[in-house]
């Protein structure tokens, strides 16, 4: 089977998982999330965190119902890394270059044959450059900072600032900042539902 890749760049609360999820449930692609690779980094390698013991590591991934599962020693990482905690970890090592290649040759290594959906920061630009589609999909920063104080339970500001201060780290950090991808397709969701959002991605299909 020929690959077939969409990529979904954007900022975190911008609806690319769940948009992810529904393509991977209904429509017959594998979803990678690439921001989760990063998180079980962090998780893995917490404080002690080194290029050396980044080697050693031991990722491995399998797939259930159309989602990669991260697993290392046998455990399924996947829902222990939803934290913001863990997504500040991730976004600040992220802005190594050898961690950000070990995400990027084990994404590949994942996405070799069949039908994907990659999200992340960088999946358009940077690790699937030959993507047949790309879009980059965005919200307003007091939006996304409510989607995600509803998703993990946590108050607005305490979003809101994690946000920003993620949102800062993820643009300006100097390897592969987050861009929208050349010959991306820009979707706005501020004011959409998610199923919108979804039959506008759909469309393009
Ligand atoms: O998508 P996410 O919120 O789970 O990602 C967590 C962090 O990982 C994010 O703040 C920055 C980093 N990341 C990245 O640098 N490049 C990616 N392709 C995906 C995530």
């Amino acid at each position: 089977m020929a690959n077939f890749i969409v990529t979904i760049d954007g900022p975190s609360g911008s609806g690319k998982s769940t948009i992810c999820k529904m393509l991977a449930k209904n429509d017959g692609f594998i979803h990678i999330d690439t921001g989760k690779i990063y998180r079980s980094i962090a998780y893995l390698l917490g404080e002690t965190f080194s290029q050396d013991k980044l080697n050693k590591l031991k990722l491995d991934f399998k797939l259930q119902d159309s989602q990669i599962l991260l697993v290392a020693n046998g455990k399924i990482l996947n829902d222990l890394l939803s934290s913001e905690y863990i997504a500040k970890k991730a976004s600040l090592i992220a802005q190594k270059e050898f961690v950000r290649s070990f995400v990027n040759d084990f994404a590949r290594k994942i996405a070799y044959n069949g039908k994907f959906v990659i999200d992340g920061r960088d999946a358009g630009s940077l690790i699937f450059t030959n993507a047949q589609l790309k879009f980059f999909l965005t919200a307003k920063t007091e939006e996304r900072a409510k989607r995600r104080s509803i998703e993990l339970s946590i108050n607005y500001k305490e979003s809101l600032d994690s946000i920003i201060q993620r949102d800062k780290q993820d643009s300006e950090r100097k390897v592969s900042p987050l861009v929208v991808p050349k010959g991306a397709i820009k979707i706005d969701s501020s004011n959409l539902a998610i199923e919108e959002v979804y039959s506008l991605i759909k469309s393009y299909l």
